[in-house]
């Protein structure tokens, strides 16, 4: 009831006020650093069986396909990946928001057995026994590489990882139209109040939110929640509300990856979170509104850092 409230009250503001925010492209960075932070997190190396990168697991699109992720020694997580693209920008990493930095998410994957597996010494004997890395980390930091130069560097790297240019941003700053369709979308987001809980430079990634706040969603005993970390009973379904930024591309959706289309998606969002039943051509126009939010591929991704 409570809640409801609130979510009304949120409403009425929303409709006075201009929820997205755009995408400053990086331009200034540590090329030494940054390049280094990418090669470090695309090299398989730094697993306990070398099968393994971070990017093994955030390759499409920043994300994953896969319904849940394989680490080390074929083993599947019990969670849907999220996309490094644009994480910088999130208040805190992680669907259960567990950490709070970047630097500090990096300690998850490492050391998780089902993901990479190894330890803060095993990466530091993997990095000191590489003239590769010895030299590269010198070049960096002036300094014989350690496990927290090796996670600000992946940082440095993953700062430039954002998506900028997107039809939505240049809409926001008075370069482009958006057709109908979009328009449509863009006020049924906003009027239906999709946009209280996805909002700001993400569209997301700055509260956490229950899934299933009108109508409830199926909850998995020991699943990666909020409640997970807390043990208070209200955070039994309470994620971080995940980044809209090109969700076009980050198929399938929801922790736990169940919906295999941005449609499907976006329906049961309106009914477990809204309580409500989107006709077809509603959702079909709310998805072209978020299509609009595809930007592009970060050029340190794509190119080799010079
Ligand atoms: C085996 C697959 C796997 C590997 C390897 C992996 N990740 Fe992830 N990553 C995931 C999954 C799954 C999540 C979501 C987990 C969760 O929220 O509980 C995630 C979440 C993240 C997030 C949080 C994004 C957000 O929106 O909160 C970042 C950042 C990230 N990973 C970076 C990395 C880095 C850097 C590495 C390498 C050091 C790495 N990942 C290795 C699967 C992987
Ligand atoms: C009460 C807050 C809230 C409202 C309102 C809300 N969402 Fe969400 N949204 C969330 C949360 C939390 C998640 C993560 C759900 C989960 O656990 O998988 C999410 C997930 C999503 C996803 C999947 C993202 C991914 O990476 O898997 C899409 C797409 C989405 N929302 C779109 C919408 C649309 C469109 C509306 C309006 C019809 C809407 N949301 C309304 C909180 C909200």
């Amino acid at each position: 009831m409570k809640k409801i409230f609130i979510l009304q009250l949120s409403i009425f503001w929303l409709l006075n006020a201009e929820v997205i925010t755009p995408i400053q492209q990086i331009n200034e960075f540590d090329k030494t650093k940054v390049s280094l932070g990418k090669e470090l997190f695309f090299d398989k190396i730094f697993s306990k069986d070398n099968s393994t990168s971070c990017a093994s697991c955030h390759s499409d699109f920043g994300a994953d396909k896969q319904t849940l992720s394989i680490g080390v020694e074929g083993k599947e997580g019990n969670i849907q990946s999220l996309s490094v693209f644009n994480a910088v920008n999130n208040y805190k990493q992680f669907w259960n928001g567990r950490a709070a930095t970047l630097e500090e998410q990096i300690d998850g994957p490492v050391h998780n057995s089902a993901e990479m597996g190894v330890s803060e010494e095993g990466i530091e004997k993997k990095l000191n026994s590489s003239k590769n890395y010895i030299d590269k980390f010198h070049k960096a930091y002036g300094k014989k590489p350690s496990y927290k130069l090796f996670k600000d560097a992946i940082v440095e790297f993953e700062k430039t990882l954002v998506t900028p240019n997107s039809k939505f941003d240049q809409y926001l700053k008075d370069e482009t139209f958006l057709i109908p369709i979009e328009q449509k979308g863009f006020a049924l987001f906003k009027n239906y109040g999709c946009a209280v809980c996805h909002n700001g430079v993400n569209i997301g990634g700055n509260s956490m939110q229950l899934i299933g706040n009108v109508i409830e969603y199926p909850y998995v005993e020991g699943q990666p929640d909020l409640y997970n970390i807390t043990k208070d009973e209200d955070d039994k379904n309470v994620f971080r509300v995940p980044s809209l930024r090109n969700i076009s591309k980050t198929a399938p959706y929801f922790h736990d990856g169940s919906m295999l289309t941005l449609e499907t998606a976006v329906i049961r969002m309106a009914y477990h979170n809204l309580g409500m039943v989107l006709d077809s051509a509603e959702a079909k126009a709310i998805v072209a509104f978020l299509k609009t939010l595809d930007g592009d591929i970060p050029t340190t991704w794509s190119e080799d850092v010079k």
